[in-house]
């Protein structure tokens, strides 16, 4: 049965959708077979990857007015991609009965057919992101490490361990995965330093750097292992992804 992992933070900008993406491809370099969830209206994901509006979204599904109908990026790369009516999604579901488990009802029959399923959270703390979390066997935040990146992780903590007690005992933190990493910048050390001490071992000891083809890959809709495979996102992400097949107790192959 496939593992589900969301990124989340709910700090914009910190690397979340690049993670989800560049987790879910190196997870299927390193052969694995992997869904990738577009839980941000924004749909930044789905637009990096180039993938437009389909017949039915994650918002009908949602609803019950649809299956979810993931698209083929690639052998191994499935996606659920996003748009924005999902935005109306938060309100609209605020009444309905279980309203927190709906995605994992919706996940339920599919995570035999995969490794992973990633979801990449939106910048937000909403049902969305609550339905995330229900339906989650692990939390992975990327951090920023910039000034103010500390801000707002015991609110994190703090969410996490509530659905942990109401909504889904198996939720655990994976790990805080340091994003834009430049060891160039005292700052930057300086802050990792401090997450350790608040987060401790969940800390990755891959950290992604600081790396500008990382930034340009979503330009040309590929990931970094197409668009460019050589660099340092690559490189970054790939250990990261070997990290988390140790950490969540996965064969590598
Ligand atoms: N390691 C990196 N090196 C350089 N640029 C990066 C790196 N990681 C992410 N970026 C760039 O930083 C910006 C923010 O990243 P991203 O969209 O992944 O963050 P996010 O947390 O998903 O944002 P949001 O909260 O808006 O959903 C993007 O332009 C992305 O290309
Ligand atoms: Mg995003």
């Amino acid at each position: 049965m496939g593992i589900i992992l969301s990124l989340l933070n709910h700090k914009g900008g910190v690397g979340k959708t690049t993670s989800a993406i560049n987790i879910g491809a190196g997870m299927v370099v390193l052969g694995k077979r992997v869904l990738l969830v577009d839980l941000d209206p924004q749909a930044n994901l789905s637009l990096s990857l180039g993938i437009g509006r389909q017949p039915t979204s994650l918002y009908d599904a949602m609803r019950g007015e649809a299956d979810l109908a993931p698209v083929t990026v690639r052998p191994g790369l499935d996606v659920i991609p996003s748009n924005l009516d999902l935005s109306g999604a938060e309100m609209e579901l605020i009444n309905e009965a279980g309203r927190e488990y709906i995605l994992r009802e919706l996940f339920e029959p599919m995570q035999d057919a995969y490794d992973f399923i990633i979801i990449d959270c939106p910048p937000s703390l909403g049902l969305l992101t609550l339905n995330a979390l229900t339906c989650s066997d692990f939390v992975l935040i990327p951090l920023q490490t910039e000034f103010l990146a500390m801000q707002g992780l015991a609110k994190i903590k703090q969410v996490i361990q509530k659905v942990k007690l109401r909504l889904n005992k198996k939720l655990e933190i994976g790990g805080v995965i340091p994003t834009m990493y430049d060891s160039r910048k005292v700052l930057n050390r300086d802050i990792v330093e401090t997450i350790k001490k608040y987060f401790g071992e969940l800390v990755f000891e891959s950290y992604v750097r600081d790396n500008v083809a990382l930034a340009e890959a979503p330009a040309q809709q590929q990931d970094i292992f197409s668009y460019n495979p050589t660099s340092a996102g690559a490189e970054d992400y790939l250990a990261v992804c070997q990290e988390i097949l140790s950490r969540t107790s996965q064969p590598v192959e």
